[in-house]
């Protein structure tokens, strides 16, 4: 049997699953928007000199301090609130614009913590961005996810924090200032469920922090619109199916993955294969399911 990878997955982008993907993300483009409009700088800045002549002789010292930007995204929120989904497709996305082939998405997730993979956790770390440096190249880019980052890059601080945890999230710490000499063609997206237990030193380091919540009343009646379409459910029934999925009897509101993966499939599962899916297999499973309990702590 082959080794292991230290990655979930490797993908080549642009990819068009990616892009199917993210049509079926309510706000994607809000999201995208804003994380881009905030990298843009750091995604040009090899560019930015060519700027700086043109425009200012080359005087504009300001530039240089741009450049020292780390080319790291932080995203937190519950579980289930679209972090992994979100960061997948804005790799895709960024790497599309960028008119740049061959660029690969690595996702790196907490197997690294050892299930089966031989070697101490910073070794693996930095053989991870070891990967993710030499497949850029000259000019391609590489987008590195690490997915459910809480264990590794919780805080060096901790009581409970072993010699292994530290010497991983140094490596990190180490991985991303590297990347800096890559002129914005790596970039990191950590995602955590809880943004609390991070390093400071890689909190500073961000130059983006997103946050993810719970979809609103509004989002989940927009969501069981677009999944539920082919249904032609009355406005009425999905402003039920709306208030069923939300916050009751102190519980919080349904997550987008409680609505897709729990909802869809327990209803579907009651109708499939002697009848069609109705109203009523929702509303039933709604009602006795429950939200995924708040994770973040605040
Ligand atoms: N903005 C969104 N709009 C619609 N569905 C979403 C959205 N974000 C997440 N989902 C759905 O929820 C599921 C879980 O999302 P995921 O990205 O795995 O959450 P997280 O990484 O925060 O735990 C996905 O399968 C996706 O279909
Ligand atoms: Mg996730």
């Amino acid at each position: 049997m082959s080794q292991p990878s230290i990655f979930d997955s490797e993908t080549a982008l642009p990819s068009d699953n990616l892009a199917k993907r993210e049509k079926t993300l309510l706000g994607f483009d809000q999201r995208y928007d804003r994380v881009h409009d905030q990298l843009r700088l750091l995604l040009n800045v090899g560019e930015l000199d060519e700027w700086n002549k043109k425009h200012h002789g080359g005087t504009l010292g300001l530039c240089d301090l741009v450049a020292e930007q780390y080319p790291l995204v932080i995203f937190h929120g519950d579980v289930g609130t679209g972090k992994t989904a979100m960061a997948e497709c804005i790799a895709n996305r960024l790497v599309a614009e960028a008119r740049s082939s061959d660029s690969m998405l690595f996702k790196l997730s907490n197997r690294v913590r050892g299930n089966g993979m031989v070697g101490e956790m910073g070794t693996l770390i930095a053989e991870a961005f070891r990967t993710v440096t030499k497949s850029v190249g000259k000019s391609r880019r590489a987008i590195l996810i690490i997915d459910e980052g809480d264990s590794l890059a919780a805080s060096r601080a901790q009581d409970h924090s072993h010699h292994e945890d530290k010497v991983a999230v140094n490596t990190l710490i180490q991985g991303i200032d590297d990347l800096r000499q890559y002129g914005g063609r790596i970039i990191v997206i950590l995602c955590t469920n809880r943004l609390s237990v991070l390093d400071p030193a890689l909190l500073r380091r961000a130059a983006i922090i997103e946050t993810f919540a719970r979809p609103s009343d509004a989002e989940r009646q927009q969501l069981l619109q677009m999944d539920l379409a082919g249904l032609g459910l009355p406005q009425s029934q999905l402003v039920e199916l709306t208030r069923l999925t939300g916050a009751r009897d102190s519980r919080p509101a349904w997550t987008y993955s409680d609505i897709r993966t729990r909802l869809y499939p327990a209803a579907l599962a009651r109708a499939y294969p002697d009848r069609a899916l109705s109203f009523a297999d929702l509303s039933t499973v709604a009602s006795t399911l429950h939200a995924s309990p708040v994770m973040e702590d605040k």
